[in-house]
C-alpha cells in the first residue's frame, strides 16, 4: 500500500476539519430547524447534546481514525479484530455520506444560483415578500436545479481529485477566515434591527410547553449533522492526522466554534424574520428567502449579497469535500481503485441519485411521493439521514468506543500529543455511560417504544 497522505500543517488540519464541520448544517439547516421547532428549548437541547454527546463522539472518531490509519470500513474492521458486523457499521457511514451528499449538493447548487442572481441584483425594487417568492420560483424550476447541482458536484469532484493537501487543506485555510468575518459583520448589523429583541427571545427562551420527543431527536440529529459526526468523516480526517496533534483540543475547539457559528447564523437570520414579517417555520428555503431582504436594505447590496452567497458555496464545498472524501477513500482503500477512478464513478453515482432531490420542487419525477410519504423526495432523504441514520450510527460508534475499544489504546491515543490529558477520564465516562444511553433514550422515545411524556 502506498503511504497514507497526511495533513501538511497543524493549522491546515484544523481548518480542514473545521471546514468539514462548519457548513450548510449551521448556516442553512440550524436556523430553519430552530424555526420549525419553536426556538429556545430546541436550541438548548442542541447545545447540550453537542457538548455531552457530539464532542465526545468527535473525539472518539479522531482516536479511531488516527489509531487505525483507515477510513470507516477499514477502521471498524481492524479495530474490532475483523468482525463482519462492525465492518457493516463502517459501510453504514459510507452509505449515509452518499445519501447526504446527494441532496446537500442540491442546496449548495441553490447557493451558486443565488450568487449569480445577486450579481444581477435580483432584489432591486422588490418587496420582502416578492424577494421570498423568488426562491419558490427557483425551487420549482427543475432545469435550473439540475444545472447548478451538476456544477457544484463538479467543484466537489475537482477538489477531492486534488487529494488531501493540495485540494482540501489549501482551500479551507484560505476561505474559513473570510467567512467568519463576514458572518460577524452581518450578525452585528442584524442586531440593530427592530425585530432583534423578539429574535433573542425566540432563540434563547426555553418554553417547556414546546418540548416534544421528535424535537429532541431532531436536535440530537442536528447536533451530529453540524459536527459531521456519526458518519465516519471525522474518523477519516483523523486518519490523516499526525501523532503530534492534539485530539481533545481539536474536538473541543471545533465543537465550540461550530455551536457559535450556528448561533451566529440564527442571530443573523431571526431578527430579519421578525422585522420583515416572515414566518420562523418557512422550511428549507429560509436562508435564501430572508438574507437577500437584509442585503437590499444595506449599501453595496450587489457586492455584499454576491460575496455572502459565494462564501456559503465555499463553506458548503469544504463540507462536501469531506463527505465525498469518505466515499473516495473507502473505495481506494478497499478495492485498490485509483483516486481518479473513485472520484469519477462515485461523483457520477451521487449525481444520478441526487436528481430526484433536485427535481423535488417540480412534479417531474415521482409526482405522488409527497402525497404518499408526506415529504418530498428531498426532505425524505434528509429526514431519514439526519434523524435516524446519524443517531443510530452515533450510538454504535459510542458503544464501540466506550465498551469495546481497548482501554489502553484509547488512553494512549487520547494523550499522545495532547496538553489536555486530564480530560481523559471525563471523556471516557461520557463516551461509555452518557452518550450511548442518552442516544438510546431519544431513539426509543421517538419510535414510541417508551413514552416519557406520559
Ligand atoms: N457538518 C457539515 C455541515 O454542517 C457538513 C455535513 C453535513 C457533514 C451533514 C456531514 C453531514 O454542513
Amino acid at each position: 500500500m502506498t503511504q497514507r497522505e497526511h495533513w501538511g500543517t497543524r493549522l491546515g488540519f484544523l481548518a480542514a476539519t473545521a471546514g468539514s464541520a462548519i457548513g450548510l448544517g449551521s448556516l442553512w439547516k440550524f436556523p430553519y430547524s430552530t424555526g420549525a421547532n419553536g426556538g429556545g428549548l430546541f436550541v438548548l437541547a442542541y447545545v447540550l447534546f453537542t457538548f455531552f454527546i457530539g464532542i465526545p463522539l468527535f473525539t472518539a472518531e479522531l482516536i479511531m481514525g488516527r489509531h487505525s490509519q483507515r477510513s470507516p470500513v477499514g477502521a471498524f474492521s481492524s479495530l474490532s479484530n475483523y468482525s463482519q458486523n462492525w465492518k457493516m457499521v463502517g459501510w453504514l457511514s459510507v452509505l449515509v455520506n452518499f445519501l447526504i451528499l446527494s441532496y446537500y449538493s442540491v442546496v449548495a447548487g441553490w447557493a451558486v444560483n443565488y450568487t449569480l442572481m445577486s450579481l444581477n441584483h435580483f432584489t432591486s425594487n422588490k418587496t420582502p415578500e416578492q424577494i421570498g417568492r423568488t426562491f419558490e420560483t427557483m425551487y420549482a424550476s427543475g432545469g435550473i436545479n439540475i444545472f447548478w447541482f451538476f456544477i457544484f458536484m463538479l467543484m466537489t469532484v475537482g477538489v477531492v481529485y486534488g487529494g488531501v493537501r493540495k485540494g482540501i487543506e489549501y482551500w479551507s485555510r484560505l476561505l474559513m477566515p473570510i467567512l467568519l468575518t463576514i458572518l460577524i459583520i452581518l450578525m452585528i448589523y442584524s442586531m440593530t434591527l427592530s425585530g432583534f429583541p423578539k429574535a433573542l427571545h425566540f432563540i434563547f427562551y426555553p418554553d417547556y410547553s414546546k418540548l416534544t420527543a421528535s424535537g429532541m431527536l431532531e436536535a440530537l440529529g442536528l447536533s451530529f449533522y453540524t459536527l459531521s459526526v456519526g458518519m465516519g468523516i471525522i474518523l477519516t480526517y483523523g486518519s490523516y492526522m499526525r501523532k503530534q496533534e492534539d485530539i481533545p483540543k481539536t474536538a473541543l475547539t471545533i465543537g465550540i466554534v461550530d455551536v457559535m457559528i450556528s448561533l451566529m447564523a440564527s442571530l443573523m437570520i431571526f431578527p430579519i424574520i421578525f422585522t420583515f414579517g416572515f414566518e420562523p417555520a418557512e422550511g428549507p428555503g429560509l436562508l435564501f428567502k430572508v438574507m437577500p431582504v437584509l442585503f437590499e436594505k444595506l449599501p453595496a447590496t450587489l457586492i455584499l449579497s454576491t460575496l455572502f452567497f459565494m462564501l456559503v458555496v465555499f463553506t458548503a464545498l469544504t463540507s462536501t469535500i469531506s463527505i465525498f472524501e469518505v466515499q473516495v477513500a473507502t473505495f481506494i482503500e478497499l478495492f485498490n481503485w485509483s483516486r481518479r477512478k473513485a472520484v469519477l464513478w462515485l461523483g457520477l453515482a451521487v449525481f444520478v441519485f441526487g436528481i430526484p432531490s433536485a427535481l423535488s420542487g417540480t412534479k417531474a419525477m415521482f409526482p405522488d411521493w409527497e402525497a404518499i410519504y408526506g415529504k418530498t423526495f428531498f426532505t425524505t432523504v434528509d429526514y431519514v439521514c439526519s434523524n435516524w441514520i446519524l443517531p443510530i450510527n452515533g450510538i454504535l460508534t459510542a458503544f464501540f468506543a466506550g465498551w469495546l475499544l481497548d482501554a489502553k489504546l484509547k488512553e494512549a491515543e487520547f494523550i499522545e500529543g495532547s496538553r489536555l490529558s486530564y480530560l481523559f477520564r471525563p471523556w471516557a465516562f461520557l463516551i461509555k455511560w452518557v452518550a450511548p444511553f442518552a442516544i438510546l433514550l431519544v431513539i426509543l422515545q421517538k419510535s414510541g417504544i417508551i413514552d416519557l411524556d406520559a
